[in-house]
């Protein structure tokens, strides 16, 4: 007896998801296949388009059992260009009126085909038929083929294997109006921000006041407040705190040898009835050390010998709960050459020290806090992922989402940033040999621990700091994503026994500990998972640096570093190696000059630029998942993000500069920008 299947295709609802091929489909089942029908008109060009739903009715000799796959086919005509198309999602209502959800988010190019597999998830060992069994081996390989490591550099983690967005499959990249909106065109960011002037001029400054009138930050509220109030001590230290670089600093218990402080020094600031001693019990003192430039040799720009140097500053909350600069040293160590520089110092020796703090924090921040611990880093599972987990497993399901784009923006990023010739190299005292030597020394020292929110504020010491809104807001959000985590983890994992012989989550794991972590057994990587509660942190600090680490060093980046003097990016002086011998047109001469200040203006604009078309935190635009569990997972996770958000806006309403990055509704859901 005949029966009937209804079958509807949707497209992807985004420009040229749509296409002029021939679509053809054939359902398989466990009791066998069904004919391969077309999509749409035979006789003529019929176009499939964007956002569209086709339903088409597939007649069979008999019941074809469970449909397990859709099979796509692709045809082009003859005598047309070939035009890819973007299937979305396919739903088959059998004839007993049961309906199967097959998400796809898939490209179909040229003259091929493509399984979906039916949505739900299941791991290796629930697949049971053979059909399926095939269909795992199939669909890995192809990824694995389609999605290879590379070596960028030796000691930095390995990475997609593409030299340009071209390269990557259709799938990795983004799609044409956010392709449009990001387009990384320096020259056009120059333009829109009226600096076009500055980029062929190799003077340097000869007062902020100059700069000031090149940069309109009406629309910028934050940026204007760091104009504003740049050179003073209260703004220097709460930019350790909230700025776009929040998570170096630490607790000081006691005094390094390399940094030899004395009571005398800072007594005056600390007022009466104290010591340093005292604050240091009490838990005011803090530290900021940035060892790790130590030794890198500086790059030249043009020809001309940058400074890089590695500063160390000592902080003190005050009993105004402000956190505050009282020393700093410029470089490691200790000696006549080098001074301890003081707030009582003359003002144009303590601004310069200042200013060397800040040039250090502004490389470890590009190239450390954001372009290793978020990029780089969420690279490396995102390889990981499309390599070792196919469509259906939980965890694919799970991370996809929040894994987009980011081949696509890193590949771009390896091309005009990190290049021979790029932004860092035109601009950075940290160009040339010395970025690689920096990310080759803080891979080295990254640990999986320091990547686990709660536990690095602990090791850092700071749950008790004053005003330290990052920490406040992305522990909450930590919490909500491992809330979130575990109600996944409990829905497909029964017991500890179902993750350790879920033999292909543990693969997942071996990849990124071997291509991504180099195999390096102190950085404490797990390499397996023996319960539930590993899979379940482990997952939460990949989304947390997908979505809320990138966030806090990512979006903030303009308002932060668009004035100069705050964030220099290279240094074209030596430090002084004595006080009292500095004055203003000094500091001008040490700045970057006016080029320099143009190209990084112009590209921390478009690193902040935010896409109309992103996706926020918790919204999961692909249904990637099709059961009621997970769903309703979903649905919680979103709700705790909406009370988050609530909380950051009443808090913000209290304060004079609001503290936004972390707010969920602002954060991207993936590192695509
Ligand atoms: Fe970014």
């Amino acid at each position: 007896m005949s029966v009937q299947y209804e079958v509807s295709l949707v497209t992807g609802d985004f420009p040229k998801a749509g296409t002029i091929d021939r679509i053809f489909v054939t359902l398989v089942g466990s009791r066998g296949n069904s004919e391969k029908v077309r999509v749409g008109l035979a006789w003529m060009v019929d176009k499939i388009r964007k956002g569209s739903v086709r339903t088409i009715k597939i007649q069979c000799g008999n019941d074809l059992g469970e449909i397990l796959l859709v099979r796509l086919y692709k045809d082009k005509h003859t005598l047309l260009p070939e035009d890819s198309w973007h299937c979305q999602y396919v739903t088959v209502k059998a004839p007993n009126q049961k309906v199967y959800n097959f998400p796809c988010y898939s490209w179909l190019e040229d003259e091929n085909t493509l399984d979906i597999i039916e949505g739900t998830a299941r791991r290796k060992a629930e697949y049971r038929s053979t059909v399926l069994e095939q269909h795992w081996v199939d669909e890995l390989q192809r990824r694995q083929k389609a999605y290879q490591w590379s070596t960028y550099a030796p000691g930095i983690p390995r990475c997609i294997k593409a030299e340009s967005s071209d390269d990557l499959p259709k799938d990795a990249q983004f799609t044409l109006d956010r392709k449009v909106h990001i387009a990384f065109n320096i020259d056009s960011a120059l333009l829109d921000l009226g600096l076009n002037p500055l980029k062929l001029l190799n003077s340097v400054w000869n007062n902020v006041g100059e700069f000031r009138r090149y940069l309109d930050f009406t629309k910028v509220p934050v940026a204007a407040h760091v104009m504003k109030h740049w050179k003073e001590d209260t703004f220097f230290g709460y930019q350790y705190l909230n700025g776009s670089n929040p998570q170096l600093i630490r607790r000081c218990r006691t005094i390094p040898a390399k940094f030899p402080v004395t009571d005398e020094m800072v007594s005056t600031l600390l007022g009466p009835n104290t010591t340093l001693q005292q604050e240091l019990q009490k838990g005011k003192i803090f530290l900021v050390d940035y060892e790790l430039l130590d030794g890198i040799p500086a790059h030249s720009i043009s020809g001309d010998q940058q400074y890089l140097e590695a500063p160390m500053c000592l902080l003190y909350v005050n009993p105004q709960d402000e956190l505050i600069p009282i020393a700093i040293q410029i470089k490691q160590k200790p000696g006549p050459q080098n001074p301890i520089f003081l707030p009582s110092d003359s003002k144009y020796d303590w601004r310069l020290a200042k200013i060397w703090a800040r040039h250090a924090d502004t490389q470890i921040h590009q190239l450390v806090s954001h372009l290793l611990k978020t990029h780089l880093f969420a690279e490396i599972f995102c390889v990981a992922t499309l390599r070792m987990l196919p469509n259906a497993h939980p965890i694919f399901k799970l991370l996809m989402p929040h894994l987009k784009y980011t081949l696509d923006i890193n590949t771009a990023a390896r091309k005009l940033l990190i290049s021979d010739g790029g932004v860092f190299d035109q601009a950075f005292s940290t160009g040339g040999s010395a970025k690689l030597q920096i990310l080759q020394r803080a891979l080295e020292q990254t640990t999986y621990s320091s990547l686990c929110l709660p536990e690095d504020l602990a090791s850092r010491n700071v749950e008790h700091l004053p005003r330290y809104y990052y920490r406040d807001d992305a522990l909450k959000i930590w919490s909500a994503i491992n809330r979130f985590v575990d109600s996944i983890v409990n829905v497909y994992y029964q017991d500890d026994g179902s993750v350790q012989e879920d033999s292909e989550i543990q693969a997942w794991a071996m990849e990124i500990f071997t291509e991504g972590f180099l195999a390096r057994e102190s950085s404490g990587f797990p390499t397996v998972f023996h319960t539930k509660a590993d899979l379940t942190k482990y997952l939460t600090m990949v989304i947390f640096t997908c979505s809320g680490r990138h966030a806090a060093v990512n979006t903030g980046q303009y308002d932060w570093g668009s004035w100069i003097p705050n964030s220099p990016s290279t240094m074209q002086k030596p430090p002084p190696s004595e006080k009292e011998k500095v004055g203003k047109l000094d500091i001008m001469r040490t700045l970057p000059g006016k080029k320099e200040t143009a190209l990084v203006v112009a590209t921390v604009y478009l690193l902040s630029k935010t896409s109309p078309t992103s996706t926020k935190l918790g919204m999961y635009v692909e249904e990637r998942f099709t059961e009621a569990a997970p769903k309703a997972c979903i649905e919680k996770f979103q709700q705790d993000l909406l009370q988050i958000t609530h909380e950051i806006k009443k808090r913000n309403q209290a304060l004079d500069l609001k503290y936004e990055y972390l707010q969920p509704d602002l954060i991207e859901n993936s590192v695509a920008i």
